[in-house]
């Protein structure tokens, strides 16, 4: 199986961390999203012992919430001492209005509003991704306004390309997001954010992108910010407290990708900071990080029942289940690939190939084309691994399809945590 918290039962089906999905698929319906909570957890852990052993002792991940937001999540994430990064003021309530400490919070963005950074700085969130010289004077405006100093980090693009998908490709020069090293864009920004009253500059932020599979592109990224602070601190005598890698460590979705041990990443990343930290007497800054994907992906699988399955002679065959781009838009927006079983007949050979098509009126609704599973009936159930990050986050109600419900499964035992939407909670806003 792609990871170890997948096995087939006795009885033929696909389990979850110990759960029988078909049974979970029986008792809650479907679609439905399944979500392994000691998988997640596990994971916060490892990141955090990582990041303390290998960096210094108050480097911290932060969970970015964007791959998955939702209360429950949040409560997680509070519980394992995670801090989380957020995207949007939607993101931001939803993790105030499950317990998370606002100072345990950092606001990312690259086109916040007046009214979003408002709303941050009144809930206390203890740092910003500040991504522009208009949004500084926003922050710095209102937080003079409030008698208050807020702390800052610099969105910087080092320049880094790690050879990913360039839709989800974010470090390099041209991007919307941060200001470059290479234009002296991010020296302007650093000489703007510490002339501002009200913004205390805490250091400075990148993400290079995501699926990455080894320490280098990180190694990369952290040498070009590094050099650019050490010519800061050699120019304008500032050395900064805090350098944050962003997120972007890779997961395996099919048997292709490989397999990333993030402890042994995070060693040799850690290793090298320290290295060349020694070598150039910089102190070195406390060390965060953003994963998404890499703490939440591998815990989910989602589960469909197959509504039809056809056959074009001369062409190829569809399976077509009751959700689909709505639930996972992710094959429809980038191509990602995904591994399907017969959640019903797991071990049952994979030798029909064929096309797994949502239920949109739209033919680019598909989960994945050339996909090989032991041949569906009408009534069995498919799941889709790998599907705990960016599926429910990236959800719609496309077609006034209602979203499905999240269960967690911890210890054994299941529980909803999110329940399925209603056609009356749907159209709620509509007047
Ligand atoms: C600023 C920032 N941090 C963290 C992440 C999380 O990346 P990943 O889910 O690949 O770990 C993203 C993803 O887009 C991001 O833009």
């Amino acid at each position: 199986m792609l990871h170890d918290n997948l096995s087939v039962g006795e009885n033929g089906h696909l389990y979850l961390c110990g759960a029988d999905t078909v049974t979970l698929a029986e008792k809650y319906g479907t679609p439905l999203y399944l979500l392994d909570e000691d998988r997640i957890r596990e994971k916060c852990r490892t990141y955090h012992r990582a990041m303390k052993a290998y960096f210094t002792p108050d480097s911290r991940p932060l969970y970015a919430s964007k791959a998955l937001s939702f209360r429950g999540i949040y409560r997680i994430a509070r519980e394992e001492g995670m801090a989380v990064d957020v995207v949007s003021p939607g993101e931001l309530y939803t993790a105030l209005s499950a317990g998370m400490d606002a100072a345990d919070i950092c606001f990312h963005g690259n086109a916040k509003t007046e009214a979003d950074i408002r709303y941050a700085i009144d809930a206390g969130v203890g740092l910003f991704a500040a991504d522009s010289t208009v949004e500084l004077d926003r922050i710095s405006a209102y937080a003079v306004q409030r008698g208050i100093t807020q702390r800052v980090l610099l969105r910087i693009t080092p320049g880094i390309d790690p050879h990913t998908f360039d839709a989800v490709n974010t470090g390099k020069v041209d991007s919307k997001f941060g200001s470059a090293i290479v234009t002296g864009q991010a020296e302007e920004i650093f000489c703007y954010a510490r002339a501002l009253p009200g913004v205390e500059l805490c250091g400075f932020h990148c993400h290079i992108g995501s699926q990455i599979f080894d320490e280098k592109p990180f190694c990369d990224a952290a040498d070009m910010m590094l050099t650019f602070m050490i010519a800061l601190r050699d120019t304008y005598g500032y050395t900064a407290e805090i350098l944050n890698l962003g997120g972007g460590i890779g997961v395996r979705y099919t048997e292709e990708d490989p397999y990333i041990d993030i402890d042994r990443t995070l060693e040799l990343v850690g290793a090298h900071l320290h290295a060349v930290c020694e070598e150039t007497h910089y102190p070195m800054p406390k060390i965060l990080m953003e994963p998404g994907r890499s703490l939440v992906a591998d815990a989910g699988v989602t589960v469909y029942e197959v509504q039809n399955v056809k056959t074009i002679d001369g062409y190829k065959s569809y399976a077509a289940i009751d959700g689909g781009m709505t639930d996972n838009p992710r094959y429809a927006l980038y191509r990602s690939r995904y591994t399907v079983v017969n959640a019903s007949r797991a071990s049952a050979p994979a030798d029909f190939v064929c096309t797994v098509a949502g239920r949109c009126c739209e033919s680019g609704d598909l989960i994945g084309e050339d996909i090989a599973l032991a041949r569906p009936a009408c009534g069995e159930y498919l799941a889709v691994l790998v599907t705990g990050a960016y599926n429910y986050a990236m959800s719609s109600n496309y077609n006034c399809i209602a979203k499905p419900p999240i269960v967690l499964i911890a210890g054994g035992v299941d529980r909803l945590a999110v329940r399925r939407e209603t056609f009356e909670e749907m159209t709620a806003c509509q007047l």
